[in-house]
């Protein structure tokens, strides 16, 4: 997978994938991350990228002209299958839209920043708008590098376990079950015996029946 992120703050997102399993990912070639300096695409001197809102009001507004230029340089070079604005308005990303944006093979993530985008870079570029949740960020950078990482680590080969990613909270609409790790005991606290039990299928039937309890408890909109 190719993802090109076009921003005016490309620094922002630089270590994220340059540590630990996103790293990985970009050096075995699963995936590749371009970024883009919006700025290089500016068309004055002063390598401006806003300009004020007509009809007035607060804020400045990405101009089209830069987003424009930048994006078809990148589709000019190869097929797109989203081009997708970082966004809080957009819809809200969830784990369905992780999977489906998984199996694609070239994405552009234009980071908003100010008051938004021209409207019509929307009509002309745009395919996909998503928001990270119902919060507004300084940019669209934070919220980029958290869909890169959803969708990244589920290429095939990013996990070391591949089931790891299929037994997440989320795939089946269930959040996780509790997990535990060694010591037995714990300041009195102890490791629910059935996972001692080393019955395999009753340790199953307890993870589902506790993944039930947990999300009707937290998230019962999920159910
Ligand atoms: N840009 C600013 N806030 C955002 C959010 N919540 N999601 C995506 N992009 C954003």
């Amino acid at each position: 997978m190719r993802i090109d992120i076009i921003s005016v703050l490309p620094e922002l997102m630089e270590s994220p994938f340059q540590t630990s399993i996103l790293k990985r990912a970009v050096d075995k070639g699963v995936a590749e991350v371009h970024f883009h300096q919006l700025r290089n695409w500016s068309v004055n001197k002063h390598r401006q990228i806003d300009d004020e809102p007509y009809g007035g009001g607060a804020g400045m507004v990405m101009m089209i002209e830069p987003i424009d230029k930048c994006i078809s340089e990148l589709k000019a070079q190869r097929d797109y299958d989203e081009v997708i604005y970082l966004t809080p308005d957009g819809v809200t990303l969830n784990q369905k839209i992780a999977n489906t944006l998984s199996i694609k093979n070239n994405l552009i993530f234009l980071c908003g920043h100010y008051k938004g985008i021209d409207q019509r870079v929307r009509e002309l570029h745009i395919t996909k708008e998503i928001s990270i949740g119902d919060y507004v960020l300084t940019g669209g950078e934070l919220a980029a590098c958290v869909l890169a990482d959803s969708v990244i680590r589920l290429l095939p080969g990013v996990l070391n376990d591949e089931q790891s990613a299929l037994t997440d909270s989320f795939q089946d609409d269930l959040l996780s079950p509790p997990i535990y790790t060694r010591p037995e005991v714990y300041k009195g606290l102890e490791v629910p015996k059935i996972l001692l039990s080393g019955n395999s299928k009753m340790i199953e039937d307890w993870r589902y029946e506790e993944a039930v309890r947990i999300t009707t408890e937290k998230r019962p909109d999920l159910l």
